[in-house]
């Protein structure tokens, strides 16, 4: 499963590239938003940064326009992604960016059912969104779990992207269920990563090596530099 960053900020983006295990970003009108930048210096600089899939969403719901924008967001680089809602004319405009080989992302997928029209429309990604789902009492995961066994069923070959994640266990049964992707605010992406016992085993192991160290004789060069 590859691990996306929920995010419009370059800082978290260069971040997650420094670790070695970003596999692309997603980004949405509200992340945009927030950093307050220049719209296509941004994006452009976040397809620059990035080794993988970048989703950039379009706007407005006319099936026209959305298709104009799709082929306008496709020449941006090469791993853009064109976002497009779950509607009759998200649809619509899907099938005809699929038809011209240009990638899709259907977003904002809450139930199996638009799920299924995503998959007929030939997009290239599906976006169910769990904590939204969560937030209003429904259970997002289960609706996860359902879109990946009818996938598998049907012989989709749409990636299934677990989008709104809110913590670590979503990342894992993300995983559990065979989800191609999960996207994640950095939040949630640093958390991953943290465990106390490695941080009390990390120290206990320095503090022996420091203190064992003047008499353990002859050391590799990078040791005795760390
Ligand atoms: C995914 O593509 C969306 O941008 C995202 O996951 C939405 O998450 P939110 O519900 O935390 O806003």
């Amino acid at each position: 499963m590859k691990l996306f960053l929920d995010t419009a900020s370059l800082e978290e983006i260069r971040e997650g590239v420094r670790w070695g295990v970003l596999g692309g970003v997603t980004t949405n009108p509200t992340l945009i938003g927030k950093e307050s930048s220049d719209f296509l210096p941004r994006v452009k600089e976040i397809c620059s940064i990035v080794d993988g899939d970048v989703s950039i969403e379009t706007v407005g719901d006319d099936t026209d326009n959305l298709i104009r924008q799709g082929r306008e967001i496709a020449q941006i680089a090469d791993n853009a992604v064109v976002k497009v809602a779950t509607t009759p004319n998200g649809l619509g405009a899907t099938r005809a960016l699929t038809d011209e080989g240009i990638k899709v992302n259907m977003t904002l997928n809450f139930s199996a059912t638009q799920a299924i029209l995503t998959a007929e429309a030939g997009a290239y990604i599906v976006s169910p969104f769990l904590g939204r789902l969560d937030d209003i009492a429904t259970d997002g995961l289960r609706l996860l779990s359902d879109i990946c066994e009818i996938y598998a069923v049907q012989g989709y070959t749409t990636k299934v992207l677990a989008a709104s994640l809110r913590h670590p266990l979503h990342v894992v049964e993300a995983a559990r269920m065979g989800a191609d992707i999960a996207t994640m605010p950095f939040k949630v992406f640093e958390s991953l990563v943290k465990h106390p016992l490695t941080d009390a085993g990390f120290k206990r192991f320095s503090d022996d090596w420091k203190e064992a160290m003047p008499h353990l004789g002859e050391l590799l060069p990078s040791m005795q530099e760390a």
